[in-house]
């Protein structure tokens, strides 16, 4: 199937109005769109990245675009920067009703080539980042009665793929953090959900592709496992995460959301 050269968007009709939303990884791919997606429904952003030139841009386009956004540099797997970024959002717009915790590594090998330092890095950004991100906002949505927090996994959390057993293990963890908050504060109106996303365009996947023979090889053959026989847009991505910070999803929490093209329906 032909990758779309758009994604298509109803109209804007305020999904998220005046909402104030913590996008991470915010300055590429999947942030990127999810950022953009959050400010054309009315959320205010907060966009973080670990690059703040990439984030400011992000911020910078949706400003000239009429939404309303800020750009900061934010290391996830740093819980004082983490709590740093919160409490600029708060500062700015005084609450947090969504966070995004997208920010993440691949770092693809065999595990017995891999070193201490691309364990810890891939658990520090991808596990710890989550939970940081989650621990520093839910006193303010508790303060607020409620708020959502949409974790970025992949299908790795779900079926893993050769070189990603250190990567299927730190996303695995993010689709069982997301059930754990899920339950302890559903009372309390905090709904966190995660998505599986299967292989979509950015630069994540091109050191993986390398050891499977190059990104044009898994483009070629990409129908041998992602069954809708191409690669996944970013913005697919982000109106499912639109969606889910929303409160259209009022009846979801602890969900586990694949955006596959159906690889995990096989
Ligand atoms: N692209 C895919 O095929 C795919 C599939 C499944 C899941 N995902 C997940 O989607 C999320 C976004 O990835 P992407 O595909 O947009 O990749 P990307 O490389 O385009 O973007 C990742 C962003 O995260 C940022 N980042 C990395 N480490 C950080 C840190 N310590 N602190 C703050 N920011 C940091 C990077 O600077 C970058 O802007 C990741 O969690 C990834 O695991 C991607």
């Amino acid at each position: 199937m032909a990758t779309p050269t758009t994604t298509p968007s109803a109209p804007p009709t305020g999904r998220v109005a005046d909402k104030v939303c913590v996008v991470t990884g915010a300055g590429s791919g999947i942030g990127r769109a999810i950022a953009h997606r959050l400010a054309e429904e009315g959320g205010k952003v907060l966009c973080a990245d670990l690059s703040e030139n990439t984030a400011r841009e992000t911020a910078a386009e949706i400003t000239a675009a009429g939404g309303v956004a800020e750009g900061r540099a934010v290391d996830v797997s740093s819980s004082a920067e983490v709590d740093a970024m919160v409490e600029a959002a708060v500062a700015r717009w005084g609450r947090v009703d969504v966070l995004v915790n997208n920010a993440g590594v691949n770092l693809p090998g065999l595990l017995h080539e891999v070193p201490d330092d691309i364990i810890d890095k891939t658990l520090d950004v991808n596990v710890k980042g989550q939970l940081y991100g989650c621990r520093a906002v839910i006193p303010h949505m508790l303060t607020a009665g409620g708020g959502s927090i949409v974790n970025i996994s992949s299908v790795n959390g779900l079926v893993s793929e050769p070189f990603l057993t250190v990567y299927s293990a730190s996303k695995g963890a993010s689709v069982m953090l997301t059930k754990g908050v899920a339950l302890d504060y559903v009372k309390q109106g905090i709904r966190c959900n995660v998505i599986c996303p299967g292989w979509v365009d950015t630069p994540i996947n091109h050191a993986h592709a390398k050891l499977l023979g190059g990104l044009e090889h898994v483009y070629d053959t990409i129908d041998s496992f992602q069954p809708i026989g191409r690669p996944g847009q970013p913005r697919e991505i982000a109106n499912v995460a639109l969606f889910l910070a929303s409160d259209e999803a009022s009846f979801m929490t602890g969900s586990v959301v694949a955006v596959d093209g159906g690889m995990t329906s096989q």
